[in-house]
């Protein structure tokens, strides 16, 4: 009696996790599958959609145009598992499920394959039991049920049902670094994949020297990756949904976590020669993985040591699929480290094949045009409809918006050496903002046009900044130039409550999204500004004025 009243107390704690993640989840994605079905997709924030900011005359993606939902013969499939539907709070439906209870886990597996587990307190305590339980992430791999499960809805089936063929070989690497190398690491691995025809697997946003937390999000968190998927023609996994492992341990598990993990084999590095300790990833750590140093393959001999740098050799030489080679070793690629690699058109294919389609998603673009309606007036209306591609359509002013990347980078001033020689100053910037005001002037002076307004002609656009820059001096003079800062920091308040007065407007988004936000909305927001004064020394400038320049042909330049 006692242990059936136990139970049904399980069932129902169960239930409420599993409605409370699917609750989770509806506030992280903001569309689904929607080349799978787009009539069933849940388009919950359609009205955010981020088009009013498109360049309007810019032709609609062709590919899509001539077979919007066939993929082309070619196309790999995206095999990204559905994000959780967002169902409307009055028609949820009915979740099919079995739930597994052991004394360490609760295991909920959905009728479309995917499982999600609740870690109890026993499962920090128990090695052996908790490394048996989690098994062994490439028997999930080659079993991958959720893939092959036939179940009726989601996008994956739909997709499977379409008899489009499901690869089964893949390709993992280690991240490196913060977000932006990491973003560089993602882009090569994503072109070693492509080239092999293997599925990516993508890891985690990882921690790092910035953002010193135990687990990073996923990548879809962020980006589209079902439209990466199909603009690639990449097939994408999240080890996310490969191994479910503890997001928030206790610190006792998170000195011991090597006991807990099993081996992640992998062909060491791309040029840099790191010893296994050094990986500078904290991806293996978040999902239990220790690294192992393998062969390339059979027969296969790294003759530079890892240490070349060229892509041509990793791809060819150490990742190349062998004859000799049975199912289970040919499933599965790896290289640590393809940050490094390069070479012949290594950098161009990087953007053009991958950077160029890794788009943001809904969600986080609208969080972006959040901000802007904040900081930013609204757009002016056209005043008789002639000047449409100026300022119909779009939500906001057109802006300005500067890159001011500081911090580290003051550090790497040699001791003695003059900080005007290694540090764009911000009066040269200020410059480069005047150096376009004038152009624009001259622009409008010049086009043969009645219709402008003066005020059009003469108000200055808004400047924002993002910046770590934190010495008071240099914060003044932005203040001074009237430039508005992008401050994610919470509004502070005095001993009585009484908000203190601040020289930039707090967004509060560190204390309310996590520290993974305020630098990718820095980086949604880079990519927005009509006109883009970056830094040439800066990955986030670089990336940003690429994406900004391809994806709404705005004006660019680093400094
Ligand atoms: C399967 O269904 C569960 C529960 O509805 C959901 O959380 C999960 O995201 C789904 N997985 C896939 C791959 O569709
Ligand atoms: C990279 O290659 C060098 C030379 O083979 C090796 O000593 C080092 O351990 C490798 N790095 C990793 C991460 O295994
Ligand atoms: C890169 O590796 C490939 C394949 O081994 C080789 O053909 C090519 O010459 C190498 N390039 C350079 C610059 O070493
Ligand atoms: C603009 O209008 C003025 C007077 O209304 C006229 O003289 C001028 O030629 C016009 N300019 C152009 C480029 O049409
Ligand atoms: C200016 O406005 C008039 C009337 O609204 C329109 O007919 C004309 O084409 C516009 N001229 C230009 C250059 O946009």
């Amino acid at each position: 009696m006692a242990k059936s009243h136990l139970s049904l107390a399980r069932v129902i704690l169960v239930i409420c996790i599993a409605f409370a993640m699917m609750a989770l989840v509806h506030l992280h994605y903001a569309k689904f599958y929607r080349q799978a079905d787009e009539s069933t997709a849940t388009t919950v924030d359609k009205h955010h959609l981020f088009n009013t900011h498109n360049d309007p005359t810019q032709p609609p993606d062709q590919e899509l145009v001539l077979s919007p939902y066939e993929p082309t013969p070619t196309a790999m499939p995206t095999l990204v598992p559905a994000p959780v539907p967002s169902p409307e709070p009055t028609v949820l439906p009915e979740p099919k499920f079995t739930m597994t209870d052991t004394a360490l886990t609760t295991s909920v597996r959905y009728s479309n394959g995917t499982i999600t587990k609740t870690f109890k307190p026993a499962f920090y305590k128990d090695v052996n039991g908790a490394r048996n339980e989690m098994g062994s992430f490439l028997e999930t791999l080659k079993n991958r049920a959720w893939w092959t499960h036939n179940a009726q809805g989601n996008g994956l089936a739909a997709q499977t049902a379409k008899g489009t063929p499901v690869t089964d070989r893949f390709f993992a690497y280690l991240p490196m670094g913060g977000g932006n190398n990491q973003f560089t690491a993602l882009q090569k691995a994503a072109l070693l994949a492509k080239d092999l025809k293997r599925t990516l697997l993508i890891p985690p946003i990882s921690p790092n020297s910035h953002i010193k937390v135990w687990s990073g999000p996923r990548y879809s968190e962020f980006y589209n990756l079902e439209s990466f998927s199909a603009d690639s023609g990449i097939p994408v996994l999240e080890w996310h949904d490969i191994k479910q492992t503890p997001d928030n341990p206790t610190s006792d598990f998170t000195h011991q976590w090597l006991a807990f993990s099993e081996e992640f084999p992998c062909v060491p590095n791309g040029s840099i020669g790191v010893k296994n300790k050094n990986l500078y990833d904290h991806f293996r750590r978040q999902f239990l993985m220790n690294f192992k140093a393998i062969a390339p393959g059979p027969g296969i001999v790294d003759t530079t040591q890892g240490r070349s740098g060229n892509y041509t050799f990793a791809r060819d030489v150490l990742l190349r699929d062998t004859e000799t080679a049975d199912d289970a070793s040919q499933m599965w690629k790896c290289l640590s480290c393809p940050y490094f690699l390069g070479g012949g058109n290594v950098n161009e294919r990087s953007w053009d094949e991958i950077g160029l389609h890794m788009r943001f998603n809904d969600r986080i673009e609208a969080m972006a045009d959040d901000i802007l309606d904040m900081l930013l007036p609204p757009a002016k209306k056209p005043l008789d409809g002639s000047n449409q591609q100026l300022s119909t359509a779009r939500r906001h002013a057109e802006f300005i918006i500067i890159h001011l990347r500081r911090g580290d980078i003051v550090t790497k001033c040699k001791p003695g050496q003059d900080e005007k020689e290694c540090l764009v100053q911000i009066e040269e910037i200020a410059e480069k903002v005047d150096a376009i005001e004038r152009e624009r002037r001259i622009q409008v002076l010049k086009s043969s046009n009645n219709n402008t307004s003066d005020d059009m002609v003469l108000e200055r656009l808004p400047v924002l900044v993002a910046t770590n820059e934190k010495r008071p001096g240099e914060l003044e003079k932005l203040v001074k130039l009237g430039w508005i800062m992008l401050d994610h920091g919470d509004q502070e308040v005095d001993a009585k409550g009484n908000e203190v007065p601040s020289r930039s407007k707090k967004l509060g988004t560190m204390k309310a999204l996590g520290p993974f936000y305020p630098p990718m909305l820095d980086a949604v927001l880079l990519t927005r500004g009509d006109y883009l004064i970056g830094m040439s020394n800066s990955r986030m400038s670089q990336l940003a004025a690429q994406r900004g320049a391809a994806w709404y042909k705005h004006k660019t330049m680093l400094m």
